[in-house]
């Protein structure tokens, strides 16, 4: 949500800028803004729209300035407009600033600017930060400044801050939305996420809440808010440039539903192989140091939103089911604001691939206070999120840029799978069912590559129900779940109306909505429920719909009923979400294609939601 990309060092700023900004875009594209300190002058330049308007205003336009800031933005308070874009500036265009987060109470600050005389160009609440610091910059230096004002404001922050009147630096402030300070060689890159930081250093710290940083040219220091100097540990990025590219795939969503069979492979790399051995009870490296509060755990909540929160509704079939806990899935949003029942016999798992949405991030913070384990199912490594809760499973799927979420799913699902042999063997699973379930297990990248060697014929269904402006989604069991992340999926990038539903509750409602323009698809494989999923269908083309299903190999039966048939491979009922979702991407994929629809950077969206 917002990126944010600050330089400085002994190369021209512009061009890192607005490379960076390129990086960032997925996180938020309304508009986009930069501020360079060039010949003792503040020079700044805003575009609405993507990234590219912004490098048009900027032409052929030569700035030698070799410090500067750059935000690409998310709206929040006011719509995308040059006046709202960031970076925003005091009364005398001293001070710039880019913002990422919300300052909840900038109405009452800014009220009492205006009586102070301030002049507000813009309705965002960012703008407030910039008068502020300027109200004490009057009488304090550039730092004290940034310091008094961020006492004076509630709510989260990633700021990068220039300052005319001590024009060799750069601030940069946190608290709750991330921020990365990059070391480079004889050059700093501030971002608030990794992709924009790997391509200059692989050096990094990540800023943790209410510290702040004063970087020049050739050195940094980091203070608390009451400005005691701190040192933190350099660590070490472990994404790679090429990861952070197209790779030859018309889009990054494209890109990363195919990455899927490499990316769970890595996921199970050194994982899966222990519960195939005769082991008491194989321990995952991440979970080893809290191995005894996880034999006493009567219950897990899990966390999340979005498609992290679908990807945890697998989880608590598969972890009921095998592990034999009692297990309950939550939005996160909704979590943090009820009186959640928790102790010391409860995990709360955060399931997030950013590692920095704020609703999952608040709701861990609140099971932290009331004494539950915290879990996280992360998978940016450093991100707030893995480094706030207890212990937790990297999902290793490597950067994921387009803004639906494919293959952070289903590396999600991975780990959950993992977890539940572990905490399965913990209790009353068995050697050979955790054998079996882990034999299973490894074959998935295996049959994923046949499923997308699938991708034309989905093309082609997807082009074919091109006019259809619903679609009902079905699934029972494990696969009702993987309904709901089918119908988010084309919500997102093809801006169609799409329900997910269980197929025995789609009877209760809407299947009123049914007709010869409503197509329902299916995801009905082989397995324990089958049959149930058949009448559903047999209940929707009594009623003239049409049908999709997602069905497994050799089952002939299901194509008398169905108008399309999609075949996934046979597997354990436990994983055919791994192996149902992935023609539900491809279609959602093909569908907003069709349409004509950027589908990595989806209308309204953002990859990582910050604000609450
Ligand atoms: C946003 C993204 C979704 C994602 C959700 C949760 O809405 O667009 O793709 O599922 O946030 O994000 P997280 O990083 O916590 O998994």
């Amino acid at each position: 949500m917002c990126g944010i990309i600050a330089y400085i060092g002994k190369q021209k700023a512009v061009p890192i800028l607005l490379e960076g900004l390129r990086q960032l875009e997925y996180r938020g594209y309304d508009s986009a803004g930069i501020s360079v300190i060039q010949k003792e002058k503040i020079i700044t330049l805003k575009a609405v729209g993507k990234v590219v308007e912004l490098q048009n205003k900027i032409g052929e336009r030569d700035f030698s300035g070799k410090i500067g800031i750059a935000h690409t933005r998310w709206a929040t308070h006011g719509k995308p407009s040059d006046k709202n874009s960031h970076p925003h500036g005091d009364c005398e265009g001293n001070i710039f600033l880019v913002h990422n987060g919300i300052i909840e109470n900038y109405q009452e600050l800014k009220n009492i600017l205006i009586k102070k005389k301030h002049k507000f160009l813009s309705e965002t609440d960012s703008e407030v930060l910039a008068h502020l610091i300027e109200d004490f910059n009057k009488t304090l230096n550039f730092k004290k400044s940034v310091l008094e004002a961020l006492k004076l404001v509630r709510g989260t922050y990633g700021l990068a801050i220039i300052n005319k009147n001590e024009p060799d630096k750069i601030i940069i402030a946190r608290n709750g939305s991330p921020l990365i300070l990059g070391i480079g060689k004889d050059e700093f890159i501030v971002a608030s996420d990794a992709s924009a930081v790997v391509r200059h250093t692989d050096k990094v710290i990540y800023l943790g809440d209410n510290e702040l940083a004063e970087i020049t040219a050739d050195d940094f220091e980091i203070s608390n808010i009451k400005n005691k100097i701190i040192s933190k540990k350099i660590s070490k990025l472990n994404w790679t440039v090429e990861e952070s590219k197209k790779g030859g795939f018309s889009h990054f969503m494209l890109k990363e539903i195919f990455q899927q069979p490499e990316v769970i492979g890595n996921g199970l790399r050194g994982r899966v192989e222990r519960f195939l051995l005769e082991e008491s009870v194989p321990m995952l490296g991440g979970l080893r140091m809290v191995e005894k509060r996880l034999r006493k755990i009567k219950k897990i909540v899990i966390v999340a939103c979005g498609t992290s929160y679908y990807s945890g509704l697998v989880g608590e079939y598969m972890l009921e089911e095998y592990a034999g806990i009692p297990t309950e899935v939550e939005y996160a949003s909704e979590f943090r604001y009820r009186k959640p029942i928790l102790d010391s016999s409860t995990a709360v798992v955060a399931i997030s691939q950013s590692g920095e949405t704020a609703d999952t991030l608040a709701a861990i913070r609140e099971a932290k206070n009331k004494g539950a384990l915290t879990l996280g199912i992360v998978n940016v490594v450093g991100s707030t999120i893995a480094r706030e809760t207890d212990a937790g499973t990297h999902t290793l799927s490597g950067p994921e840029i387009g803004v639906a979420s494919t293959k952070a799913f289903t590396t999600q699902l991975v780990v959950l799978a993992l977890w539940t042999l572990m905490l399965g063997r913990q209790r009353s699973m068995s050697n050979v069912m955790s054998k079996r379930i882990a034999q299973e297990l490894k074959k998935i990248p295996k049959l994923i590559e046949g499923i997308l060697k699938k991708s034309k014929e989905i093309q082609k269904i997807a082009k074919k129900y091109s006019s259809a402006k619903d679609f009902l989604y079905l699934g029972r069991k494990y696969n009702f779940p993987i309904a709901l992340e089918g119908a988010l999926k084309i919500k997102e990038i093809s801006y169609v109306h799409a329900e997910g539903y269980a197929t025995g509750e789609m009877k209760h409602g809407p299947i009123a909505l049914i007709d010869e323009n409503f197509p329902s698809i299916f995801i009905c494989p082989k397995d324990s429920v089958y049959e149930k999923n058949i009448s559903g269908m047999q209940e929707i083309k009594a009623r003239g719909g049409k049908i999709i299903a997602i069905a497994t190999v050799g089952d002939k039966e299901i194509a008398r009923i169905a108008d399309d048939v999609i075949y996934i491979p046979k597997t354990l009922e436990m994983l055919t979400p791994f192996v149902s979702v992935i023609p539900l991407q491809l279609f959602a994929y093909y569908f907003g294609v069709a349409k004509g629809y950027d589908v990595d950077k989806p209308r309204n969206l953002a990859k990582s939601v910050t604000v609450e």
